[in-house]
């Protein structure tokens, strides 16, 4: 770990200004901000981890826990949420058997609810790894589950 951390590091030429970037590598690099990697980058650059923990809580884009492989982002706002959006929360919550806001123990999916995505027209939004689906429903969610290698049961299709 210690030479990939440092590869990331000379990569911005130990510059402590670029604190978040190299955070975001990290996480690249192994998914989320574990512990062996800050005590690494607090080293190599000679930062407080505190100020690392800071930062890896401010932003959301950092998280401190594992994630999935896979992330899927519900946009439960006010255009979505009349749109049924709560049946699919309960759907997927019922299917991978998390809570919105966790990750699955085999690490495969990792399920979160956001507020608007500012598009509403297509809603309801559900983000699959980045890639934003529209007028998504139960079914439609279903599918994308089952490509991804989640087993869906029939009774759980509609
Ligand atoms: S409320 Fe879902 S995109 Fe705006």
């Amino acid at each position: 770990m210690k030479a990939r951390i440092k590869k990331i590091i000379d990569k911005y030429h130990s510059n402590k200004g670029f604190l978040v970037p190299i955070l975001l590598d990290v996480q690249r690099e192994y998914n989320y901000l574990n512990r062996e990697a800050l005590n690494l980058v607090s080293a190599f650059l000679e930062v407080p981890i505190s100020q690392l923990y800071e930062l890896g809580t401010f932003y959301k884009a950092f998280s401190l826990e594992p994630r999935g492989r896979h992330e899927m982002k519900l946009c439960t706002g006010t255009a979505c949420h009349v749109r049924r959006v709560p049946l699919m929360k309960d759907n997927i919550e019922r299917v991978l058997q998390i809570q919105a806001g966790e990750t699955t123990p085999d690490l495969e999916f990792t399920f979160e609810t956001v507020n608007c995505l500012g598009a509403c027209a297509l809603g309801p939004i559900l983000v699959v790894d980045g890639e934003y689906h529209g007028n998504i429903s139960i079914s439609k969610t279903n599918k994308i589950l089952k490509k991804l290698g989640k087993k869906v049961k029939i009774d759980e299709e509609n």
